[in-house]
């Protein structure tokens, strides 16, 4: 099985961005954190992060033929963005949306996910072990 992760806008400043709400771990150690689970549960991955909303919408796109399920957190994207919804729609692949903050008790724009619709799950404040549920879910799902 081939997952392909992909992070939204600003996730590249984890470590310095908001620290209260998105901890002090670095994107490199959200990547490896990824890696490590993917060799425990014998996938492979690809990680994308981009800040531009059609990058992330080619990104969707070209996962068609190449991986099997997606992990993604759009981040600012997921309150606003139709074309990236439609884009998951589209390939048709299992997704899993995931949050590192909890989404839900925070303001009321960030309550609006255009592509929680297009995904078979949500995991919202589990901080980045979030990303690994996310992968389980999806491995899991392959299982059964
Ligand atoms: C986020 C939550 C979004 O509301 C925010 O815009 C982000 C990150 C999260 O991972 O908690 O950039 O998706």
């Amino acid at each position: 099985m081939k997952i392909l992760i992909i992070n939204g806008p600003n996730l590249n400043l984890l470590g310095i961005r908001e620290p209260n709400i998105y901890g002090r771990e670095d994107y490199n150690a959200l990547v490896d954190m990824i890696e490590l689970h993917a060799k425990e549960l014998g996938v492979e991955v690809g990680i994308f992060q981009s800040n531009h909303e059609g990058d992330i919408v080619d990104c969707i796109q070209d996962a068609l033929g190449d991986f099997d399920a997606i992990v993604i957190n759009p981040a600012a994207y997921t309150h606003t963005s139709v074309a990236i919804a439609d884009a998951v729609k589209a390939v048709g692949l299992p997704a899993v949306e995931v949050h590192i903050s909890d989404v839900a008790n925070r303001e009321p724009f960030r309550q609006i996910s255009y592509v929680r619709d297009a995904c078979v799950a949500t995991v919202s404040g589990h901080g980045f072990k979030g990303y690994l549920e996310a992968m389980d879910i999806l491995v899991n799902k392959d299982e059964n």
